[in-house]
């Protein structure tokens, strides 16, 4: 493991993963593992930031999604699955690392102010909630990954990642203000300046109907639109039934619209017959295939992807105390790479007594 680059990235535990993570990270994941030394954090304390009062229930999703990452096929003989309190250096990172970014810079992060609209938080969020973009940094830095493969939704999460991480090069170790972002370790300072990866699908969307504007919703469980990882078969076919397509099309006589409709969005991203749908989608604009042979293709197609999941997953259920070894095993791991980049970051500051 040890001369393979290093990536890390994870999730917050707000319930279990759906189409959408598995689109935009977690099937680069399963795919990286060979080849990149990877870490996955599953981030309990950030949870905490909007969910105070749901200890239970953040305490299942950390669970479900320990399970998500073994079922789709996280391996933990070659990748560390961790829970993110588990690591007390992150904790302290985050205390220094808030020194780093100025207070008005962080109310410019406009996944913040996304998340204060969406989640309706008004003025009422916690001071916590400001501070879990520098926890981030701090989960990023520990690790001093070459890659951090995230959603579009993260982005400026990473880029104050960057910030962070030339601040303390220039403050710390002397690294020009100048320097190029790649020359960074070999100018002597001790934090990279991380690059990503996106994922196939940046944001998937959900099964339902769009808002009032006209545009179809992101795939989330909060908004009931969800195709999870972990559904049965029968959940799988319910769901895809009864999804939102062409408003407009009454019966499969009637000509279709391709274009902006969840059934072919789905097709077009989980159906690799891609001659199936070219045929397909020319017999739906002209009225000669109905909306049921398509949704039953596309369970098909779905099926086919997520029932493995599902069936390791039972297997799994049934074996709590192996989970629990993983997260603990993780935790050793992670430690280990956390305490050795607090002890470097102490020194750099000159705050080992
Ligand atoms: N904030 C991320 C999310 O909600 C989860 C996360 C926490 C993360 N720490 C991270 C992702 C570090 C990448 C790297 O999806």
């Amino acid at each position: 493991m040890a001369n393979k680059p290093r990536l890390l990235t994870g999730d917050t535990p707000t319930g279990k993963l759906h189409l959408g993570h598995w689109v935009g990270s977690v099937e680069n994941r399963v795919a990286m593992q060979d080849d990149y030394d990877c870490f996955f954090i599953i981030a309990n304390m950030h949870a905490f930031t909007t969910r105070a009062d749901q200890p239970s229930a953040i305490r299942q999703s950390v669970m479900d999604i320990t399970l998500d990452y073994l079922s789709v096929g996280i391996d933990p003989d070659k990748s560390t699955i961790f829970v993110q309190s588990d690591i007390p250096a992150i904790a302290e990172l985050t205390f220094f690392f808030s020194m780093l970014i100025p207070y008005p810079r962080l109310m410019r992060n406009p996944t913040i102010k996304d998340e204060i609209r969406d989640k309706g938080l008004g003025d009422n969020y916690s001071f916590g909630f400001l501070l879990y973009p520098i926890g981030q940094v701090a989960d990023i830095l520990a690790f001093r990954p070459d890659i951090v493969p995230v959603g579009d939704d993260q982005i400026p999460h990473l880029e104050m990642t960057r910030e962070v991480a030339r601040k303390f090069n220039q403050l710390y170790c002397g690294v020009d203000p100048h320097a190029e972002d790649k020359d960074a370790l070999d100018l002597g300072g001790l934090l990279p300046v991380i690059s990503t990866k996106a994922g196939r699908v940046n944001r998937l969307i959900g099964t339902g109907p769009p808002n009032q504007q006209g545009q179809l919703l992101k795939m989330s469980k909060s908004l009931n639109n969800a195709i999870l990882l972990s559904d049965s078969a029968d959940v799988i076919k319910k769901k895809v039934m009864g999804m939102y397509t062409d408003p407009n099309r009454l019966k499969p006589t009637d000509k279709g619209t391709v274009e902006n409709n969840p059934l072919w969005i789905f097709h077009e991203t989980f159906n690799s017959d891609k001659k199936w749908i070219e045929e397909a989608q020319d017999r739906y604009r002209n009225g000669a295939i109905g909306d049921v042979e398509c949704k039953k293709k596309l369970i098909e197609v779905l099926v086919e992807l997520i029932e493995p999941f599902s069936s390791k997953r039972r297997e799994l259920e049934n074996n709590l105390d192996y989970v629990q070894d993983v997260q603990r095993t993780g935790a050793e791991r992670a430690n280990a790479v956390a305490n050795e980049t607090l002890t470097l970051v102490k020194e750099k500051m000159q705050q080992l007594y």
